[in-house]
């Protein structure tokens, strides 16, 4: 199997990684030797991390031969399947899947590993839409066991099929969207994360460092919000909110995440966003105080109202926002079995108080509201978004 990787950025280049070390012959493309050389360094340096733990058992050198690096598409000639891992602008994406609608074998794959931007918007440009679709990855993707295939309106089931079975033979785990929705079911979910950390923050409800210390001390998650953000890129983050809202979705007033853009503070790769780090590109755990104000259920309440929505329209069901969640984020718990534990009925009482305040995102759904008033409440009543023995 030959695969293209166009963007050798955080995502980019974990991908070319993990393709590589499952044994497939990677192509890599970006527009500088600067960007591909630090790429390169970065991959090295993870494959060396994979195999010390003994996670691979191929040396890093072994791996690195199978990628070869370009500035140049030509390379992507006889690739089987490429996929474009640039940034978030749709304009910028039309432009790599034009080239590479024009280089690669007329039956090759395209997929984008956006994630936001609706696939149909992206392959519309090339002259096979029907095998353009979305795979995409969770950061660092060589940790991260989740793949999301999103089938746009065009994609033959063919392709979905083998980008499926592509997922696999890299040791992924693929959920598989009914419906392609702006942000899919990650992001939508992280989107409102973001979004009530936010809220917590700049209503003067709480700190940056205590809503975190809710986020890992309370729902036992491996990052804070704001420390996730940081990892993932605020300017990243800022995109994704934007196409989200951009296509419908309830919008939640906040500015400390552009703020932090605008003054290029974009986070771990900068060296600095919500918290310091100690170069750019060095993540490490950042402290925080064991005690919060925030209620965990206040904090997930938002998501948990957006998982309702996804459900509800036939997107995904709860099982499958679990494994989005703890495969894709590394959750201890699927976000509907911490609902279920924390009760339905506390998370709407979160939301209808919230609500309450004049944010109208937080309306609860109805999904929510027939649960609490047929007792399925969750854990506590035997039923919530799954049945519990008591
Ligand atoms: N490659 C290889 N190994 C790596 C690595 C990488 N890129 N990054 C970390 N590791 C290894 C470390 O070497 C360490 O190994 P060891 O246990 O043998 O020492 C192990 O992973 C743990 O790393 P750390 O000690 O540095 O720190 P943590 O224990 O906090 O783990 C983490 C780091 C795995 C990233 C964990 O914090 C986590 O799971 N965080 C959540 C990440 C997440 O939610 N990602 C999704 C973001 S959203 C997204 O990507 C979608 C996009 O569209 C926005």
């Amino acid at each position: 199997m030959r695969i293209a990787v166009v963007g050798s950025g955080t995502m980019g280049h974990g991908i070319a990684e993990v393709a590589s070390i499952s044994g497939m012959e990677v192509k890599l493309i970006d527009i500088s030797w600067d960007i591909l050389n630090r790429a390169k360094q970065r991959m090295e340096e993870s494959l060396k991390r994979l195999y010390d733990r003994g996670t691979i058992k191929e040396s890093p050198e072994q791996v690195m031969r199978r990628i070869e690096m370009s500035t140049s598409y030509e390379v992507a000639k006889e690739v089987d399947f490429a996929i474009e891992a640039v940034p978030e602008i749709l304009d910028l994406k039309r432009k790599v899947f034009e080239q590479l609608d024009k280089i690669t074998p007329r039956d090759a794959v395209l997929a984008t590993n956006t994630s936001s931007i609706p696939i149909s918007d992206i392959g519309e440009i090339t002259s096979r839409k029907e095998r353009v679709i979305g795979m995409h990855f969770f950061n660092p993707p060589p940790l991260m066991k989740l793949v999301e295939v999103i089938p746009s309106k065009y994609t033959t089931e063919e392709v979905t099929n083998f980008t499926v079975d592509l997922a696999k033979k890299m040791g992924k785990v693929p959920v598989r969207l009914k419906v392609e929705v702006p942000g899919f079911v990650s992001n939508r979910i992280f989107l409102r994360l973001l979004q009530e950390a936010c809220r917590e923050v700049e209503s003067g409800e709480a700190t940056v460092e205590e809503v975190d210390s809710a986020a890992r001390n309370k729902l036992k998650l491996p990052m804070g919000i704001f420390e996730l953000a940081d990892y993932v890129g605020l300017d990243v983050v800022v995109d994704l909110w934007k196409v989200i809202v951009g296509r419908g979705a309830k919008d939640v007033s906040c500015s400390s995440y552009n703020k932090k853009v605008e003054s290029k503070e974009l986070g771990v790769k900068a060296g600095k966003g919500f918290y310091s780090y100690q170069a750019p590109g060095k993540y490490s755990k950042v402290p925080l105080p064991q005690d919060s104000r925030v209620p965990p259920e206040r904090v997930i309440s938002l998501a948990v109202n957006e998982g309702a929505w996804l459900m509800e329209n036939g997107i995904v069901n709860a099982e499958e926002i679990d494994t989005v969640m703890k495969l894709g984020f590394n959750f201890p718990k699927g976000l509907m079995e911490i609902a279920d534990e924390l009760g339905i009925d506390s998370i709407v009482s979160q939301l209808k108080d919230i609500y309450s305040k004049g944010y109208d995102a937080y309306m609860p759904n109805p999904l929510l509201l027939k649960m609490v008033s047929s007792n399925q409440l969750g854990k506590s009543t035997g039923r919530g978004f799954y049945v519990h023995n008591t």
